[in-house]
């Protein structure tokens, strides 16, 4: 394995795309605790919520009380999604400096996520992007299912190249390559992003995994290998997106921490803190957080002699 990077960025997506998903309702400030303490454990990047409807996504419909009530620090950045220009407006309403705008490689899933063909999307980002960067705002571009549509099934590389391209001439400072479903693996993974680095640089690009079958940590190993330094995650490894389905969480964030831990990558972020959080919002759900390190560290925090009964 050689790899050369030695410092990742990791962008925390779990206050939206790990809450995005939960069917109970969460109260705001338990969110803007989680958050608060995300920033705590040296997340600088932390996705804190969603401008987009309240129909659609119900969980993130109080996305405007939580923004305005989280610490936002200096040297921080919380982006929110924005599907169009009403969700621009929410976000300048409530004082947002970064946003992300989303769209996809496969039509199908588009239109069921944000209900537009991909043609269409960037009709409707065209101002939005305009508008927000006249504003003085980031943004940030997402291109789902890059590695397989739950309904349209293979995706070309090259739709994720087209796709990643105009969403980088819209001014985005960085494009997301999602794995929404959780479908790719490390060779097509390698494939893809050849692809995209044949014209656009590794700075410009971050991969965002969902673990659904258990490839997220070996996918990032992959991208690691072509030079790509940063990373969507999700503490406690909560996520989905309630339109594609059969999507499960995103990669952990204490899982990708400790593998970069072991290979010496610096991050930032303090593992211990990072369960912290996650223990902040494992209460509010109705089922246990995925995250494999996290697992272990509820199992290895038993007491030694409950251990000892259990192995006789
Ligand atoms: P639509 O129904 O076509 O919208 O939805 P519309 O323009 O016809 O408006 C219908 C109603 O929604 C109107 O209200 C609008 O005002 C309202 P009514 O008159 O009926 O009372 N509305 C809004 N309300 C609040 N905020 C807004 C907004 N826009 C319209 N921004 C729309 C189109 C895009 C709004 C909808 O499809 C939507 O909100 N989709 C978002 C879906 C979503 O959040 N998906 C999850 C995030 S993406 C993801 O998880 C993938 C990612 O993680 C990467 C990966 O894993 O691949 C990023
Ligand atoms: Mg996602």
């Amino acid at each position: 394995m050689k790899i050369s990077v030695d410092t990742v960025k990791v962008v925390e997506v779990g206050p939206r795309d790990g809450l995005q998903n939960e069917k109970v309702t969460i109260p705001a400030q338990v969110k803007i605790d989680y958050i608060t303490a995300l920033g705590d454990a040296g997340l600088r990047v932390i996705e804190a919520g969603a401008f987009v409807s309240p129909k659609w996504v119900p969980q993130m419909a109080d996305t405007a009380e939580v923004y305005r009530n989280i610490p936002k620090d200096p040297g921080m950045e919380y982006p929110v999604l924005v599907p169009n220009m009403k969700g621009l407006e929410l976000a300048i309403d409530a004082g947002v400096k970064s946003i992300a705008i989303f769209t996809a490689a496969s039509e199908t899933f588009n239109k069921r996520n944000i209900n537009m063909t991909i043609d269409e999307s960037f009709e409707s980002y065209a101002p939005v992007a305009i508008r927000a960067r006249g504003e003085g705002m980031r943004v940030r571009g997402y291109v789902s299912t890059a590695f397989g549509c739950p309904y349209d099934g293979e995706v070309a590389p090259e739709k994720v190249l087209e796709v990643s391209a105009r969403l980088l001439d819209l001014g985005c400072y960085e494009v997301s390559i999602g794995d929404t479903i959780g479908v790719g693996t490390p060779m097509q993974v390698q494939g893809v992003i050849g692809m995209l680095l044949q014209v656009i640089p590794p700075s410009k690009l971050a991969m965002h995994f969902h673990d659904t079958r258990g490839m997220a940590l070996a996918n990032t190993l992959a991208a690691l290998e072509m030079g790509i330094a940063t990373f969507d995650a999700s503490a406690g490894g909560l996520g989905g997106c309630p339109f594609a389905p059969g999507a499960s969480g995103n990669m952990a964030t204490e899982d990708l921490v400790y593998l970069l831990d072991g290979m010496a990558i610096e991050t930032g972020v303090d593992l211990k803190k990072l369960v912290a959080a996650s223990s902040i919002i494992a209460p509010y759900l109705n089922h246990p957080l995925p995250g494999r390190y996290l697992q272990a560290c509820t199992r290895t925090a038993l007491p030694v002699a409950t251990q000892t009964t259990a192995v006789q």
